[in-house]
């Protein structure tokens, strides 16, 4: 493991049958409240749009908004969140998603993106793909292109990485750690 990947996996705190039995979540709060870990994981974010010549992060609500603004930031970078349906003013685009029971959805504010972006899009958890795969949709409908899809952790048993695999077409999936 390099450095940072210990970093990273040590401010991660496993929590056993939360939100419900069954299942192990993982909280990131212990990352975002020790600055030298919050720093270093902006950092490589950082690195990943600048790597892949993205013009703006996106951000998916609500954790994807804690860890890709100050990306944004970092990078010199416009930041665009993608919100859950319901919770933006202007005209959107608006997508929806199948969940394990039931279904959700997920809007941007049109405008926001144009053909002459690439967008890196920022998450904390890949893990089905639902999320991601929807915000990929969005962002092609807006007319732009994804640079990449960066997330934090991805949970390779829930196989998010297969189903995203057509719908980034050749863009690359960035998980600075695979559980
Ligand atoms: C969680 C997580 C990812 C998503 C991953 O968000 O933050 O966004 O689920 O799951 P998927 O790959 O199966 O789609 P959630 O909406 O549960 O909560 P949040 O608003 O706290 O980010
Ligand atoms: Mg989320």
């Amino acid at each position: 493991l390099t450095d940072i990947t210990t970093l990273l996996l040590s401010r991660i705190r496993d929590v056993a049958d939360y939100p419900e039995p069954g299942v192990m979540f993982k909280d990131i709060t212990p990352l975002l409240a020790d600055p030298v870990a919050f720093t270093a994981l902006t950092d490589a974010f950082a690195e990943v749009a600048e790597r892949t010549g993205a013009t703006k992060v996106v951000g998916l609500e609500a954790r994807g908004f804690i860890l890709g603004a100050p990306v944004a930031v970092r990078a010199g970078l416009g930041f665009v969140p993608v919100r859950k349906a319901g919770k933006l003013p202007g005209a959107t685009l608006a997508q929806a998603y199948d969940l394990e029971y039931g279904s959700a959805e997920i809007e941007v504010h049109a405008e926001d993106l144009t053909a002459d972006d690439r967008v890196l899009i920022v998450d904390d958890v890949l893990a089905t793909g639902g999320t991601a795969e929807a915000s990929i949709q969005l962002i092609h409908r807006a007319g732009a292109e994804v640079a990449g899809v960066a997330v934090l952790m991805e949970l390779g048993f829930l196989e998010g990485r297969p189903r995203l695999e057509a719908a980034l077409r050749g863009a690359p999936l960035e998980a600075l750690l695979r559980i």
